[in-house]
């Protein structure tokens, strides 16, 4: 744990010289999103995983290998995710491979349909520590309709309440993840009602079509916002959060939310994504973004020899400094190390201002080389 928490606060305070002071610092990942699989058991609006099968992806001795690696180079963190990770039978042998080979922490993100209670436990006892599980709507109605499936709230709910349950025991981090589209914008009072109600943490996304598994079938329809309507919703959840402020996304993350569907790359804050994350694809591929095609793979050369290349530094580098088109992953994170998002979060707190206003004016920063081509 301490070797943890120093391993990350080295991260970060490297990654701050990086932003400040010296832009070709090479920040190694210590975090690794591993997409088990592309295919899913649900049929989100939003999402492209389950309108193709994926074919050929990695096996569970690759995994496993993929796995070894990681914790040889001293990763703290192994996310497991997808498409639905919790669709392959192997998902338990990989996760208990994973705590018995690294001193990883582990995580799962799930839309918790598998999630029996039997699964719950099976998954902490094979050693997954923090659960993100989606809900898209905070009633039925909107949250079957974004998730293509009549019945996935109810089961959801059923399955995430006995998560709850299990928290306190097992010392389990739990979050609830909305991500924001034109259709459940109505909601975002309600779902913070619900987080609060539930006391766990709620974190938004926000729709794209810019991310690999996003991309294409009119997904972009869906972050076609109107601005009065956006405006009008993130000042009510303000209202609210100032009424009752626990488990809600900070001021600063709602302004920026309000800003995304008119600019996705709001390109003066930097992207900690490629720096923080290895991704490792359902087939192998290996890149360190989201909406950057992943240029090496994990079946042709091994891990530790892709992050010290020439290419994979030059690419962290310009996603760093956002040379890409944008996509709002993890802007949460990004915000936290921000000072002038802290400054603006202080200022709310203090009750200088109530309402939504924009923080990041589209500024570019220093470009030092071309960008890539995202
Ligand atoms: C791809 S899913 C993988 C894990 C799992 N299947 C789930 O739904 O939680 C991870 C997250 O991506 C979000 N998501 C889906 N479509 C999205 C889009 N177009 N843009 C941004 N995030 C999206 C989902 O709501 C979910 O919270
Ligand atoms: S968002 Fe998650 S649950 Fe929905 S289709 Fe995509 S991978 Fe499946
Ligand atoms: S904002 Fe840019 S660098 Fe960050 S994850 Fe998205 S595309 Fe990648």
């Amino acid at each position: 744990m301490i070797r943890h928490t120093t391993k990350l606060a080295w991260f970060f305070s490297s990654l701050m010289v990086k932003r400040w002071m010296l832009p070709q610092l090479d920040v190694r990942p210590v975090v690794a999103e591993l997409f088990l699989t592309d295919n899913c058991n649900l049929r989100c609006i939003s999402c492209a995983c389950w309108r193709t099968e994926t074919p050929s992806e990695l096996s569970r001795q690759e995994w496993f290998d993929v796995i070894q690696q990681l914790g040889d180079l001293g990763f703290v963190k192994l996310n497991f995710t997808g498409g639905e990770a919790l669709l392959r039978p192997d998902v338990l042998d990989i996760v208990h491979y994973a705590s018995s080979h690294t001193d990883a922490r582990l995580h799962l993100n799930t839309n918790a349909i598998l999630l029996t209670p039997k699964m719950s436990q099976e998954l902490i006892d094979a050693g997954i520590r923090s659960f993100n599980v989606s809900f898209d709507g905070a009633t039925p109605g909107m949250h079957d309709h974004i998730r293509g499936q009549r019945g996935a709230f109810e089961l959801t709910m059923e399955h995430f309440r006995e998560l709850v349950r299990l928290r306190d025991k097992y010392h389990l981090q739990l979050r609830m993840c909305f991500t924001v589209l034109r259709k459940n914008l109505c909601e975002l009072v309600d779902i913070a009602k619900l987080a609060q109600e539930l006391r766990v943490r709620l974190f938004f996304n926000v729709v794209t079509d810019h991310t690999f598994l996003f991309r294409g079938y009119n997904i972009v329809s869906l972050g076609n916002v109107d601005d009065g309507n956006l405006d009008a919703e993130l000042n009510r959840l303000l209202e609210w959060k100032r009424k009752k402020p626990k488990f809600l996304p900070r001021y600063s993350v709602l302004c920026y939310i309000g800003d995304h569907f008119k600019d996705q790359l709001q390109k003066d804050l930097p992207c900690t994504e490629a720096n923080l994350k290895l991704m490792v694809h359902s087939q192998g591929q290996v890149g360190g973004c989201w909406a950057h095609d992943p240029p090496f793979s994990v079946r042709e050369e091994p891990i530790a020899r892709i992050i010290a290349s020439e290419k994979f530094r030059r690419i962290q580098t310009d996603l760093f400094f956002k040379r890409c088109r944008g996509c709002g992953s993890n802007h949460s994170l990004n915000l936290k190390l921000e000072p002038r998002a802290l400054m603006y979060d202080a200022l709310w707190e203090a009750g200088l201002f109530n309402k939504r206003r924009r923080i990041f004016a589209e500024r570019n920063l220093p470009v030092r080389r071309a960008g890539v081509g995202v």
